[in-house]
C-alpha cells in the first residue's frame, strides 16, 4: 500500500485514455436511458439457435481440432473459407495477398499499427474519425494529420494538400487509415473516384493504407454502387481489415487483416507475440456459419433492420431538429453525425442524460483538441425502433433550451 506505481508504467499506457463511450455506458448504468451512445449491433439478429447447434456439433464432432491450439494465422480451412467470402462480396484477395485471423478488427488495427508505425511517423486519418484508431495512433506517438471530411467522406484534395506539406517539411510519410464505407462516427460513404484519388496519392508519395472495413457488407440499398478501395488497389498498398462483429456476432471476438504477403506476415509475426493465435473455437464455429449461409442471412437482416431504424431516426430528425441542427444520411452502418448550431454538445450531455436520453459527443472523434464541440455521434443500431422519436425529441428539446435566442 502506498505505493505510486506510476513509474512502472511504460509510456505506452499513461497516453492511452480510457474510451468516452465506455465511460458513458458507466454513467447510464441502472437507469431507465434511451441510449443513442455504443454502437453495439442488435441481438435480435444473433441467430442463437443455429450457433448453438454449430457449437455443439464442432465441440462432438471436431473437437480434437477445434479445442486445439491453432496456427498463428487462422485455422486453414477457415482462411481458405473467409478468402472465398470475401471474393464473393468484392473484395479482391489474390495470389499475391496473405490472410490473418484476429481476434475482431480492432486487433487487426493494433497489430498493423504496431508492425509499421514508429514514434513520429506521419500518419493520416479522417478528421472527425474512428476513436480508438486515434487513441492507438496516439499512444504510438505517430504524427498524427488530420484530414477534413464532407458528405463523401475524407476530403482527397485536402489530403494531398497535407501530405504535400508534411513531405516538403521532411517528416516520415507512412499511412493512411480511413474508413471508407458508412464511416464511423459520420456515416459517410466514399465514391470511387475519391478512392482511386487516394490510391494515387499513397502510388505518388509512397504510402500504405489501412481500409477498415466493418459496415460495407449492409449497405441499405443495392443501388449504391462503391470498390473496396483493397480491389482497386494494383500496387499492393492496401491493408483491408474486416470482422464478422457486425456480420455474424461480435461474442466470437473474429476479424481478420488481408493484404500484400510480406507486410501481412510482419503482422503475424507481431500476432505471435501478442497472442498466439485467436480461438480456435471461434473460428470453427464461424467457418459453418459461412458454409451453411448463416452469415448471408446475417446481412440480409442486418440491411433491412438498420435501414428501418435509420430511416426512423431520418424521420425523428426532420421533425425535431429541423432548423436546429444538420446531420449526415448514412447509406449503411451504424451512425448518423449531427452538428448542432451554438451548442456546447460535451456540456449538454450530462442535462441529456438527466432527461432520459445518451449520444457520444463529437468532439471525442476529433484529433485537433477543442475541435468538434457542436457535434454528436447518434447510433441507431441497437436501440428499439418505438424509442427513437422519443430519444430525438427529449434530444432537440435539451438542445432548444440551451440554445441562445
Ligand atoms: C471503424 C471500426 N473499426 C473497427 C471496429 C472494431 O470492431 P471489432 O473489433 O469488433 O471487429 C469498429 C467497431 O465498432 C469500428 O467501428
Amino acid at each position: 500500500m502506498g505505493i505510486d506505481y506510476t513509474r512502472f508504467f511504460s509510456s505506452i499506457s499513461l497516453e492511452l485514455r480510457a474510451s468516452d463511450v465506455r465511460e458513458l455506458l458507466k454513467l447510464t448504468e441502472g437507469k431507465k436511458i434511451i441510449s443513442f451512445a455504443g454502437g453495439l449491433p442488435d441481438p435480435r439478429i444473433f441467430p442463437k439457435n443455429e450457433l448453438a447447434e454449430i457449437a455443439r456439433q464442432v465441440v462432438e464432432e471436431r473437437g480434437e481440432q477445434a479445442l486445439q491450439y491453432s496456427p498463428t494465422p487462422g485455422v486453414g480451412e477457415f482462411r481458405e473459407e473467409l478468402g472465398r467470402f470475401l471474393n464473393s462480396k468484392g473484395v479482391k484477395v489474390g495470389d499475391e495477398d496473405a490472410l490473418v485471423v484476429t481476434t475482431g478488427s480492432q486487433e487487426a488495427l493494433y497489430l498493423a499499427a504496431l508492425a509499421l508505425v514508429e514514434p513520429g511517423d506521419t500518419v493520416f486519418m479522417e478528421e472527425p474519425g474512428y476513436l480508438a484508431a486515434i487513441n492507438l495512433f496516439k499512444a504510438l506517438k505517430a504524427d498524427l494529420v488530420p484530414v477534413p471530411v464532407d458528405d463523401d467522406g475524407m476530403d482527397t484534395d485536402a489530403l494531398e494538400e497535407k501530405v504535400k506539406a508534411a513531405k516538403r517539411e521532411g517528416r516520415r510519410l507512412k499511412l493512411v487509415y480511413v474508413n471508407p464505407t458508412s464511416n464511423n462516427p459520420n456515416g459517410t460513404t466514399m465514391p470511387d473516384d475519391r478512392r482511386k484519388h487516394l490510391l494515387e496519392i499513397a502510388s505518388k508519395y509512397d504510402l500504405l493504407i489501412i481500409e477498415d472495413d466493418p459496415y460495407s457488407y449492409f449497405t441499405f440499398d443495392d443501388s449504391i454502387k462503391f470498390t473496396h478501395i483493397k480491389t482497386l488497389d494494383g500496387e499492393g498498398r492496401v491493408l483491408y481489415l474486416g470482422t464478422f462483429s457486425k456480420i455474424l456476432v461480435p461474442g466470437l471476438r473474429l476479424g481478420w487483416v488481408a493484404g500484400p504477403e510480406p507486410v501481412v506476415a510482419k503482422i503475424e509475426l507481431v500476432k505471435q507475440v501478442v497472442d498466439l493465435h485467436s480461438s480456435t473455437l471461434s473460428q470453427y464455429i464461424a467457418l459453418e456459419a459461412i458454409r451453411r449461409g448463416i452469415v448471408d442471412r446475417v446481412i440480409s437482416m442486418a440491411k433491412s433492420l438498420y435501414r428501418r431504424k435509420r430511416d426512423l431516426m431520418l424521420e425523428a430528425l426532420e421533425i425535431h431538429m429541423k432548423g436546429v441542427a444538420s446531420w449526415t444520411k448514412p447509406v449503411g452502418g451504424f451512425f448518423i453525425f449531427l452538428k448542432v448550431k451554438g451548442v456546447d454538445m460535451r456540456r449538454l450531455l450530462f442535462k441529456a442524460v438527466e432527461r432520459g436520453v445518451a449520444y457520444v459527443p463529437g468532439d471525442a472523434f476529433y484529433i485537433t483538441p477543442g475541435r468538434g464541440r457542436n457535434t454528436a455521434r447518434l447510433s441507431y443500431s441497437f436501440v428499439r425502433e418505438d424509442e427513437i422519436e422519443e430519444g430525438i425529441k427529449m434530444l432537440s428539446e435539451t438542445i432548444k433550451e440551451e440554445r441562445p435566442h
